[in-house]
């Protein structure tokens, strides 16, 4: 069996459609909403208006650059959650309405498993059970990989996420939305030893980041008040730092897990996994414990169908569908 699947995601603020045969990604056509840039974070109204705007031709896209007709397809996957209800609503509605107009199965995906899943999309994906850091603008989690559609989250932020305490610092600093990608450049030519940002005291392998952001606030605020530019100034090291921080909390947390569970493999998945610094310590973290590291593309690191396809291609092997009396959820649990 070598099924064809259109996969639509649509769970925040990126209308993605890709097409996959047999479990490898023939298009992923990725439309990011650059309307939110200005408003330091996503509007819920003016995302799903958006969703509804562009996934006609989004899935046209896919199709076309696939080489494949919807004669050829034998299912349509789509997130179902978590996400925003809006966005969710547009994108689940879409694929039913194909699904059912095609007589196709229809099959839903949780967007967190589908993260994970990124890193089966390479040629050298991990060997189970493996442990996979999923970093996203939402969800900050630890999950123990038992199988493709076997996952137990084991550890997770209690606050905010890690891509939230990059998103909520570039709005404190004036910096546009989605700041992750923009502190990672700025970062680059940075200090790391400019501030040193308090390690949260969480046990286990829980996270915390609401007092990192706090810590920066302040900060800010005390130099503000001596100085007008501090930020401008010194724009690069505040990010080094604050970069800093966060990338070594959460490996520092991975390798507290991988020490726990024994495993021998070890992936990053979501948005924050295309951090160019957290890709580097991955590495050397994962050299240092003598474990195999798993890191998605680039383009599927960040919200994209292809994941979402390649979910829903393991989902279709197993025989696991979905009926079109499926709606959204927006969190998980
Ligand atoms: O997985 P994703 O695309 O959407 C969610 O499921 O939330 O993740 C988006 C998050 C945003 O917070 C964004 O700032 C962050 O990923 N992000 C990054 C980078 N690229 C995206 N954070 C740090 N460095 C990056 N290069
Ligand atoms: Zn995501």
């Amino acid at each position: 069996m070598k099924p064809v699947i259109l996969a639509i995601e649509s769970s925040c603020d990126e209308t993605s459609a890709a097409v996959l045969e047999n479990g490898k990604v023939l298009s992923n056509i990725v439309s990011s909403q650059l309307a939110h840039a200005k408003y330091g974070g996503v509007v819920p109204e003016i995302a799903s208006r958006l969703h509804q705007q562009d996934i006609i031709a989004v899935v046209h896209e896919a199709l076309e650059k696939s080489g494949k007709t919807r004669t050829d397809l034998d299912a349509i996957a789509f997130t179902r959650g978590p996400g925003l209800l809006g966005s969710l609503l547009v994108g689940t509605c879409f694929a039913k309405s194909y699904a059912f107009g095609l007589g196709i199965p229809l099959i839903e995906v949780n967007h967190m498993q589908a993260h994970v899943l990124a890193n089966f999309l390479s040629d050298s994906p991990p060997a189970f059970p493996f442990l996979c850091l999923t970093v996203s603008g939402g969800h900050t989690q630890i999950v123990l990989v038992r199988n493709y559609l076997d996952m137990e989250v084991i550890g997770q932020t209690l606050d905010d996420a890690a891509g939230e305490a990059y998103d909520k610092a570039g709005k404190i600093m004036g910096l546009p939305y989605p700041a992750g990608p923009v502190i990672d450049k700025l970062a680059k030519e940075g200090n790391i030893d400019f501030h040193d940002f308090p390690i949260p005291s969480i046990p286990g392998l829980n996270f915390s980041f609401s007092g990192l952001k706090t810590n920066l606030l302040y900060f800010l605020r005390d130099n503000l008040a001596l100085n007008p530019d501090f930020i401008q100034q010194n724009i690069n090291d505040i990010c080094a730092s604050y970069q800093h921080r966060i990338v070594s909390y959460l490996l520092a947390k991975l390798k507290k897990a991988a020490r726990e569970y024994k495993v021998k493999d070890l992936a990053i998945a979501g948005g924050v996994s295309a951090n160019s610094e957290l890709r580097r310590q991955f590495g050397e973290t994962c050299e240092k414990l003598q474990v195999r590291p798993h890191i998605p593309a680039f383009q599927f690191c960040t919200d994209n169908a292809g994941m979402i396809g390649i979910a829903a291609h393991f989902k279709y092997l197993a025989g696991e569908f979905a009926d079109l009396e499926a709606v959204p959820f927006t969190r998980e649990g």
